[in-house]
């Protein structure tokens, strides 16, 4: 094993503690506290766990959080009408309706819903829009962590090879304009991808985000890349692992980040940050 740990587990820790000491100081200055509400339609297991670590989270920095959950019926219209409600709510400074969403209802129509300055998972249209135009403003969790992860490396960005694999909504496609944002020159993959291997091997830093365990192999890793894991699958005997074969990559990579306590925490923390952020947003305006 040559690589580094990019721990994190305890990056994570550190920004809540940073966070917990402003909303300390929001609070002790007689203002409210920042609020999120986390939305659940249905009863996805995988979903539920996450639900509630993000609810735990918000709790332990003394935000004010509230769960909805919905029945695996819901209509559409009616999950329309709880964010209206949302939007209207002054305590509330961040909606989170946690994907995927049962067929009968339509993500796209949904997000679209939420007011701009509310959408802490940063995929409203009007987010994603300014992270491409490079004038960021709520952006979306998990590559918004990886950037945090990566500042920690103290490693120079600007003009490294960047590989993502995965074009999806929430990782793979904003991962690509925050590093393109950071001067990377990007490659994102996928399964139609003609010689991937040859690709992440010309890579500075990889980011797997495919839901496959074990896909990426060591012998793909340039020696001293940095590799990204987004992958949380869980194996047959309950575990959890992630894209990366993490055994064979860690000998050969600079950086490296575990399943668990990688990516997780981080997309969690930057949830955090992000309502923090909408809060002042909303503070500011008044
Ligand atoms: N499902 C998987 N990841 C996410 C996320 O970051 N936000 C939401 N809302 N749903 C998800």
């Amino acid at each position: 094993m040559s690589a580094q740990i990019l721990d994190g587990k305890a990056i994570a820790a550190n920004l809540r503690n940073t966070i917990q000491q402003e909303v300390t100081v929001i609070t002790g200055s007689g203002q409210r506290p920042p609020g999120l509400a986390v939305i659940l339609v249905g009863d996805d297991p995988a979903s539920q766990v996450y639900v509630r670590n993000k609810q735990k989270a918000c709790e332990e920095v003394g935000f004010l959080s509230e769960l909805i959950r919905l029945e695996p019926d819901t209509k559409e219209s009616s999950l329309l009408a709880l964010i209206d409600e949302l939007n209207r709510r002054e305590e509330i400074d961040g909606i989170l309706v946690q994907l995927p969403l049962p067929d009968q209802i339509d993500e796209e129509t949904i997000i679209e819903r939420i007011l701009p300055t509310k959408d802490v998972d940063g995929f409203h249209p009007y987010n994603f829009g300014r992270l491409a135009l490079r004038m960021p403003l709520l952006r979306p969790c998990t590559p918004k962590g990886i950037m945090t992860m990566l500042e920690y490396t103290g490693m120079e960005l600007a003009g490294k090879d960047a590989v993502i694999i995965g074009q999806s909504n929430i990782v793979g496609r904003p991962m690509a304009l925050e590093l393109l944002m950071a001067r990377c020159t990007i490659t994102v993959c996928h399964s139609r991808t003609k010689n991937l291997s040859d690709k992440i091997r010309a890579a500075d830093i990889v980011v797997s985000a495919v839901g496959r365990p074990g896909f990426v192999q060591g012998n793909w890793i340039q020696p001293g890349a940095t590799v990204i894991d987004v992958g949380i699958n869980r194996q047959e005997d309950g575990k959890l692992c992630g894209d990366v074969d993490f055994a064979s990559a860690s000998k050969v990579a600079s950086w490296i980040t575990p399943v668990p306590g990688g990516v997780g925490p981080m997309t969690i923390a930057t949830l955090l940050e992000n309502t923090l952020q909408a809060t002042k947003l909303h503070t500011a305006a008044k």
